[in-house]
C-alpha cells in the first residue's frame, strides 16, 4: 500500500520519478490534469473525468498523446500495484521537453503521469460540523486569459486564493469573477440552497466539476429544483445552505463565509440529503455512520 507513480506507463517509485527540468509542466505550468478517486477501488465517473481531460486538451491545443482506453490501463495497472483500498489518482499530461521559450511547438513528446496514493478523505467532523469559507480578493482568471474550464497545470491563481483563505483561518476560498460574481472555489464548486432549491454558477467561466454534475442530477431524481444561475456574494450570505463539491472532499457544508454563519450555522437538511444519496450513488455508506 501507498504511493506509487507511472511515467509513460513505466511503473516507478514516487521516489524515482523524474522528468526534465525542460519539461514545459514544469516551466510554465504548460500542462492538463485530473483528479479521480476511487469507491471500493474502482474509479468513479472515469469516463467523465477523460471527457474533461479532452476538454482541457482542446482548451490549450494539447492533443492527448494515447488513446483514452490505454490512459485507463494505465491508471488501472497503477491502481493494482499500489494495493491501496481506496486511492486519489492524479493524472497529468505535459506538453513535454524542447527548448526553453514560450512557443509550444518547441516541445513535441507529451509525458503521461499517474500518480496513486492512499486517499485521505476529510475528517468526519467536517462533514458533521461544516467548515468556514471566505470570499477572496483574488479574482478568478478571466475565459479570455486562462479559461477556468481547462483544468491546466497553472493553478497559481488558485494557490494564490488559497492562501488568502488560510491567512483568513477558512477551509475554502471562494473566488469571485472580475465583475463580481460568484465563480468557484479553489478546487471546488459552490452550490446554494435556498427555500429548498438548489443554485450554482452556470458553466461561464468555472470547470465543470464532475461532482458538480453528479449533484445535478441527483437533485433531478430527488424532486429538487436546481438552477444554473449566476450568483453574488449577497445570494450566498442570503441562502439557507451553502455546500462545496469536489472528488476528494464529495459535498462539504459550508457554515461560515468571511465570518458569519449561513443559515443555522449547522449543516443543513438538503445537503445531509444530497451527501447521503451521493455516497449511495458511490456505493459506499453514509459518511457519519
Ligand atoms: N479539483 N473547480 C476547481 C477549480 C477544481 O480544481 C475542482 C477539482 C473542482 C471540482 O471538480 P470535481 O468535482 O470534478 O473534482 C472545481 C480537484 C479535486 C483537484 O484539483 O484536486
Amino acid at each position: 500500500m501507498g504511493t506509487l507513480a507511472s511515467i509513460d506507463g513505466r511503473l516507478v517509485p514516487p521516489g524515482a520519478a523524474r522528468l526534465s527540468i525542460f519539461d514545459r509542466g514544469f516551466l510554465y505550468g504548460d500542462s492538463i490534469y485530473e483528479v479521480f478517486r476511487t469507491y471500493r477501488g474502482h474509479l468513479f465517473e472515469a469516463e467523465a473525468h477523460l471527457d474533461r481531460l479532452e476538454r482541457s486538451g482542446e482548451l490549450i491545443g494539447l492533443v492527448l498523446p494515447v488513446p483514452r482506453g490505454l490512459l485507463l490501463a494505465r491508471i488501472e495497472r497503477t491502481l493494482a500495484a499500489s494495493g491501496n483500498d481506496e486511492s486519489y489518482v492524479r493524472l497529468v499530461i505535459t506538453r513535454g521537453e524542447g527548448e526553453i521559450g514560450l512557443d509550444p511547438a518547441l516541445a513535441c513528446n507529451p509525458h503521461v503521469v499517474v500518480i496513486v496514493r492512499p486517499l485521505a478523505p476529510p475528517p468526519p467532523d467536517v462533514y458533521r460540523d461544516g467548515v468556514e469559507a471566505c470570499v477572496v480578493h483574488v479574482r478568478r482568471n478571466l475565459r479570455e486569459a486562462v479559461d477556468p474550464a481547462a483544468k491546466t497545470g497553472n493553478y497559481l491563481n488558485s494557490v494564490l486564493a488559497v492562501r488568502e483563505a488560510r491567512a483568513r483561518g477558512a477551509h475554502e476560498a471562494l473566488m469571485l469573477d472580475a465583475n463580481g460574481r460568484v465563480t468557484e472555489g479553489s478546487s471546488s464548486n459552490v452550490f446554494a440552497v435556498r427555500a429548498g432549491g438548489l443554485a450554482t454558477p452556470p458553466l461561464d467561466g468555472i470547470l465543470e466539476g464532475v461532482t458538480r454534475r453528479v449533484v445535478l442530477d441527483l437533485a433531478g431524481q430527488l424532486g429538487l429544483p436546481a438552477a444554473e444561475t449566476p450568483l453574488g456574494p449577497e445570494d450566498l450570505f442570503a441562502a439557507d445552505e451553502l455546500f462545496l463539491t469536489s472528488t476528494t472532499r464529495e459535498i462539504v457544508p459550508l457554515v461560515r463565509l468571511d465570518g458569519r454563519a449561513i443559515g443555522s450555522g449547522r449543516p443543513g437538511p438538503v445537503t445531509r440529503r444530497l451527501l447521503a444519496a451521493f455516497r449511495a450513488r458511490a456505493g459506499v455508506a453514509p459518511v457519519d455512520s
